[in-house]
């Protein structure tokens, strides 16, 4: 077997574990690090410093031919922000690490966030500055708390997370105008500032695929209680039970993959760690932010998780050569936990040289990787902040945290300092949740709640005589006396929106598809004669997704006011495994009342001769979906294209145009009696709906040459090439509602509608319908009608 080097570049802890899993690798001669600290320079004899600053391209690659590299592995950001990838591309040696190019995903916050917003990845909202004075106006400008940012490097220091608007605008003059973290801050992100745990999510990847490591938990803080300066990280522990398995997979799905596409399709592909640091909000994993690397101390943590058979050098050198799927990963079903010890003073100044003791560990669970150290006439010395760390690896989260905490003891030096809390999350989550939690299956209730209180101000502008629309309680109640009702008859349906929630989900337009749900179940209670009194929804979804959940139920609110019916209630069910993480459903359920002696058909009363009055639709309403998506599908469009007959706008915001809903310009002709039948035009289109409210012995024509068809149906005809009779089938093709009225009150119920300015096509009449050859239906002049 042919032996290969590897030269690992940096000097911290993150370096010193890495070389220390390459030494496992049967396979790898030597290990170079470049320039190492004490812990490189004193463990596994295959293990060499190699005195070259991690900034000098030049001197690392004459080294790595004249010693065989077969394998370069940076660890820290900045020589891969400054081209290392490409320096080594150069020369022909793989490179574990991005380009220049693909490193600006950590090395500038701003295009980092712009690439998020292209790629519809979530993270906070935002907006980057140049201009001091635009920001200010925009922080004041803003509703919520907020997150400052300098976009540039800052060693992981140049973010504020500032208390008050005051707080804000003074961390913003310091960024921008004294310049605190040099011209890291020529540019800045302000972006919301999200509440939830953080984990972090360590992706190694070829630029296709993507194989994560055990979600992580770092420390931040310099204090226990997460108090205290801002550190690079004192401590973690990994798996994080925050990041459960169908987490992990929405993670992947949402953030990882997408990212990882994205970077490939805009021309700079990103080979090696993509390292998420992730928000996990009531509403689901965000993207706090990207970096290039693997984390520190995350990765010592999660290197002692993989199975003694993975082999870390093959996998990085698989991945740096766009092979990723030929080499495994084993992970162990274990546990770790990392307690970093830093310099008295960090992350303030401190002192170096201090004398350190490390005393060997009696279990080969307990690992000691250093950070900050170096041999300085053969004594091992303190040489920097963060300063040496302990892992240590169990068959319980709670057993690791222990035991790393207890094996702090290994490391003894003058001022040192630590936190003793490492963990803590992990272990009142534990104690909290004696077994399985809801959450952990996947279900959040938290977002749950977040969705009520989001939507009762919707739901409580429905209220009417009758309801009181408040949310919150088991079920809905309505009072038919107190609604003026004398001999009232119930009313009700039920219906849904069909696959225009694919259209949806496309666009990410969430707010007109509940009213096209109330639309779809008033409509169907209105042609009864029924006025639509209350309603409830049906929301299911794979993941509670709030703001999208909040925006079709604030649809759902439109519809109901519109149709002047109360949200009484409904339910939210989030359904993991049954529905993916993207997808949901709505569906309703509303009931209305008419006067017994008012309930509609009037069979018995309608004659040949009566007439057909049609009402316009607002274009494909809820119906024909699948054939519309063929249509767009099949021109080789797709949503966001300019729409050919409405260019201002794309295909989809068009197609998502709610369906109409006909109640209140209606409910004056049905209490006058005037209407003797109604159809909505939904599944089925006229040819289907007209005779479901007709007689046996009557049928109608219908006179396509009295309304002009809507552009939308002309041009789905042209573009899909549909028959004619397959239009009429599937389309309401510019009607969705019909009247039947007898000829002399023709005139009066078309004087009532146009109070509320809705007008009146006379579109047909009623005849024999043994006149007919059998058909209930008979459409004339098409072919004038589509030219
Ligand atoms: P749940 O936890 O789903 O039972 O919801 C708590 C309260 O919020 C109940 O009173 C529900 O009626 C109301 N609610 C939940 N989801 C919805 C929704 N999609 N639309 C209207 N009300 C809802
Ligand atoms: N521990 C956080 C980082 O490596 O950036």
């Amino acid at each position: 077997m042919a032996l290969y080097n590897i030269l690992v570049v940096g000097s911290g802890g993150r370096e010193h574990a890495l070389a220390w899993a390459f030494a496992k690798s049967p396979k790898v001669n030597k290990i170079f690090v470049a320039p190492g600290n004490g812990g490189t320079a004193t463990g596994s004899s295959k293990v060499v410093n190699v005195a070259i600053d991690s900034g000098d391209f030049e001197k690392l690659k004459a080294f790595a031919v004249e010693n065989q590299v077969r394998l370069v592995v940076p660890g820290p950001e900045q020589p891969l922000v400054d081209g290392i990838a490409d320096a080594f591309k150069k020369v022909g040696i793989p490179c574990f690490g991005p380009s220049q190019a693909a490193a600006r995903i950590e090395g500038s916050k701003a295009f980092s966030k712009d690439f998020m917003k292209r790629h519809n990845i979530p993270t906070a909202r935002y907006q980057n500055f140049t201009d001091f004075e635009k920001a200010k106006a925009y922080i004041e400008s803003l509703p919520y708390s907020v997150v400052i940012k300098a976009s540039g490097l800052a060693a992981g220091k140049g973010v504020l997370i500032p208390e008050s608007k005051e707080e804000a605008i003074a961390g913003l003059k310091s960024i921008m105008l004294d310049h605190t973290f040099g011209s890291a801050g020529n540019e800045v992100v302000v972006e919301e500032r999200m509440e939830g745990e953080e984990a972090s999510i360590l992706a190694i990847t070829d630029g296709y695929t993507i194989v994560t490591l055990p979600a992580a938990q770092d420390h931040k803080r310099i204090n226990d209680g997460d108090q205290g300066l801002n550190t690079g990280g004192m401590g973690a522990y990994a798996p994080a039970p925050v990041v459960t398995k169908s987490l992990m997979q929405d993670i992947r799905r949402t953030i990882l993959q997408p990212s990882i596409d994205g970077m490939r399709r805009e021309g700079f592909p990103f080979v090696g760690v993509l390292f998420a640091g992730l928000m996990i909000t009531a509403s689901g994993p965000k993207v706090i932010e990207f970096n290039c690397r693997f984390g520190d101390p995350e990765v010592q943590t999660v290197l002692p998780l993989l199975e003694e058979r993975c082999d870390l050098a093959e996998l990085l050198l698989a991945a740096s050569e766009g092979r990723l799927d030929s080499v495994p990963l084993f992970l162990s079903e274990r546990h770790a936990c990392t307690v970093v010890v830093a310099a008295g003073g960090y992350p303030n100044a401190y002192a170096k040289g201090k004398p350190i003791t490390v005393h060997q560990s009696t279990t080969p669970d307990v690992s000691v990787f250093h950070a900050g150290t170096a041999i300085s006439n053969g004594q091992l010395v303190t040489a920097g902040g963060r300063v040496i760390a302990v892992t240590a690896v169990a068959d319980t989260l709670e057993k690791a945290i222990h035991l790393a905490r207890e094996n702090v003891s290994l490391i003894q030096f003058e001022q040192m300092h630590y936190r003793r809390d490492i963990g803590h999350r992990a272990l009142s989550r534990l104690l909290n949740s004696q077994g399985t939690t809801y959450a952990e299956a996947g279900v959040s209730i938290d977002a749950g709640n977040l969705l009520v209180d989001k939507i009762k101000p919707l739901v409580k502008s429905t209220s009417r005589s009758g309801a009181d629309a408040v949310i919150g309680g088991f079920g809905g109640l309505f009072d038919l006396k107190a609604a003026g009702f004398r001999d009232p008859v119930l009313v009700s349906g039920t219906d849904g929106v069909g696959t225009k929630l694919k259209i949806a989900f496309a666009v990410g337009k969430h707010d007109t598809i509940g009213i096209d749900c109330v639309a779809m179940n008033v409509n169907d209670v209105v042609v009864q004669g029924g006025e639509p009194l209350f309603f409830l929804d049906y929301y299911a979804c794979g993941k509670l997704e709030v703001d999208t959940a909040r925006d079709v139920i604030a649809g759902v609110a439109a519809g109901c006011a519109e149709s002047g019916c109360a949200l009484v209630g409904g339910e939210t069910s989030e359904m993991p495994g049954l529905l993916e993480a993207g997808d949901y459903d709505i569906a309703g359920f509303v009931v209305g009342a008419v006067e017994r002696d008012a309930v509609l058909p009037k069979l018995s009363e309608m004659v040949a001769g009566d007439v057909l009055l049609g009402l316009k639709s607002s274009g494909v309403h809820s119906n024909g979906y699948s054939l519309v998506r063929h249509i767009i599908a099949k021109a080789g469009l797709d949503y966001f294209s300019p729409c050919p007959f409405a260019p201002e706008k794309t295909i989809g915001e068009v197609l998502l145009t709610p369906t109409r809903i006909y109640v209140k310009q209606l409910l004056p002709s049905i209490r006058k009696g005037l209407i003797k039948g109604m159809s909505h035009i939904t599944g089925g289109g006229f040819i289907d709906n007209i005779p479901r409210s007709l007689p046996k012995h009557l049928g109608v024509v219908v006179d396509a040459s009295k309304w002009v068809y809507p552009e939308v149906f002309r041009w789905l005809k042209r573009t899909g090439n549909v028959a004619d009779a397959e239009m009429a089938r599937t389309f309401n093709n510019g009607i969705g509602m019909v009247l039947v009225v007898a000829k002399d009150k023709v005139e009066q119920v078309r004087a009532l509608l146009a109070e509320a300015n809705e007008p009146v096509i006379e579109m047909g009449e009623l005849v024999e319908r043994s006149s007919l050859n059998g058909h209930e239906v008979v459409v004339k002049n098409t072919e004038a009608a589509w030219n």
